[in-house]
């Protein structure tokens, strides 16, 4: 897998006792955008914890009840139009479930003018079709939406002409993000593993990079709070937190948007006996030289609280053909009962939607752990998803990716190939192992 390693010595550990009320390395910041120019002049940017909601445009959009157009109580939509224009597009984009004959839960057709326009207006199917279309809800995760071209005739038409919203490439999230407090907790230590000053010459693309830190801890401690600390916003493109030596057993993932995880309860089990290792892929494809001085932050205390642990359902089988849309599908039966209380969907730059559900086993319904739209590699953050697994219960991840590369995109590590992931936070941790690697995923 073409992984390097880096002999501990090399990189400097850190023991800071964190001053709680102190506004130095905990304070909040947005990190940069991995592709800003500016790199503020070599200074740290605190991992991308967010700073409170509203008015930032990072933010995901909560999904909401979608509002008709505006003008519907005098809007009567063409039918003309409807026939010429509408109904093909209809067919094409949304026929394969809301044909004459409905499929796949689809509530009505859409292929009738009478009953597109039937009954109060505000509730017409005109009205739901427009606010659908507008909040990019329909058609579901993991289906093509209709192009810009196409969506600006139908919330058109829907509208009388009066309304032109916008093409939803925004990120929609049906969960709200897992939001740490501004300040770690009281009584907590901080743990700094940095890889520092390490060198990546111009040219250095893809690199997994692993740097070790074992005797960190002399005591068992909860870790109750991890972050990172980007140095090179430009060249950093993930980091990942290992357990040393368990290959798959990961304690916190970060990738550009991710900030702060708290455990409110609880944290993450460390013994002396347990070492680190710290991922970081960098990619430095430009002409510049950069040394970077990233790395990931802990908070510990005494072991109290529940204990988590960190669950990885992934698949590294996507095969996405040039110009095309494809999903990645993956599925594993819960062996024991555990909790889940959060968790980060992680793809990469052809990522489009994700989605996570629940099959339980006693009533064989479906229930969605978190779905999202719009996929920005940018912004990818830890939601809030909290949801009680039992035994039996079949979860599922689908990823789509929308292709605008002229060649076949398949799952991998490099930039430039995808990924299908959700790390999610579960308790207890004994739960971690059956599901864990239950995905039969294996890299290529
Ligand atoms: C893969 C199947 C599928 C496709 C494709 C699809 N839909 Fe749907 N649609 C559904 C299902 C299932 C529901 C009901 C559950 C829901 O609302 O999510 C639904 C619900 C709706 C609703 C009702 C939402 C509400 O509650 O007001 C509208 C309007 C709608 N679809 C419009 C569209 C349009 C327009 C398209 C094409 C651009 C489309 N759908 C494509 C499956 C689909």
């Amino acid at each position: 897998m073409g992984m390097n390693t880096i002999a501990s010595s090399l990189v400097v550990v850190t023991l800071v006792v964190a001053a709680s009320g102190c506004g130095g390395d905990g304070a909040p910041q947005m990190s940069e955008p991995a592709t800003g120019a500016a790199d503020g002049g070599g200074g740290f940017v605190d991992g991308g914890t967010l700073g409170p909601a509203g008015g930032d445009s990072a933010v995901p959009t909560m999904r909401t009840e979608p509002d008709p157009p505006s003008n519907a109580q005098s809007c009567v939509p063409d039918p003309a139009v409807f026939e010429r224009d509408i109904l093909p597009i209809l067919d094409a984009r949304c026929g394969a479930c809301h044909g004459e004959t409905t499929q796949a839960g689809a509530p009505f057709a859409l292929t009738d003018y009478a009953a597109m326009v039937a009954g109060e207006p505000g509730k017409r199917i005109s009205d739901r079709t427009f606010a659908a279309l507008a909040q990019g809800t329909m058609p579901p995760a993991g289906n093509l939406r209709p192009p810009p071209s196409e969506h600006d005739m139908l919330v058109g038409w829907a509208s009388c002409g009066q309304e032109q919203p916008e093409y939803p490439t925004g990120l929609v999230a049906s969960r709200p993000i897992f939001q740490a407090p501004v300040e770690p907790p009281v009584g907590t230590e901080l743990v700094e593993l940095r890889a520092e000053r390490f060198a990546l010459p111009a040219g250095t693309t893809d690199l997994y990079q692993d740097f070790f830190f074992d005797g960190v801890v002399s005591d068992e401690v909860f870790v109750r709070r991890m972050d990172v600390a980007v140095d090179r916003p430009r060249v950093v493109h993930h980091i990942t937190l290992h357990y040393h030596g368990d290959a798959t057993n990961y304690l916190y993932a970060w990738a550009p948007g991710t900030g702060a995880v708290e455990f409110s309860d609880g944290g993450l089990r460390v013994g002396p006996q347990d070492g680190f290792r710290v991922e970081i892929h960098y990619n430095n494809p430009t002409e510049v030289d950069e040394v970077d001085s990233s790395g990931v932050q802990l908070w510990v205390a005494p072991p109290e609280g529940r204990e988590y642990a960190m669950l990885d359902p992934a698949t590294f089988a996507i095969q996405v053909p040039p110009m095309g849309t494809a999903t990645a599908e993956a599925e594993c039966v819960a062996a024991n009962d555990f909790t889940i209380v959060a968790g980060m969907p992680h793809m990469h730059e052809i990522g489009d939607t994700f989605l996570h559900t629940v099959t339980r086993a006693d009533s064989g319904q479906t229930e969605t752990l978190i779905e999202l739209e719009g996929w920005s590699f940018d912004l990818q953050f830890f939601y809030s998803m909290p949801m009680e697994i039992r035994t039996g219960d079949t979860m599922t991840i689908r990823c789509g990716y929308r292709n605008d590369k002229d060649r076949t995109v398949t799952g991998g590590l490099g930039t430039t190939d995808e990924m299908c992931f959700d790390f999610i936070y579960v308790t207890p941790r004994s739960a971690s192992s059956p599901c864990g690697n239950g995905f039969g995923r294996g890299l290529p």
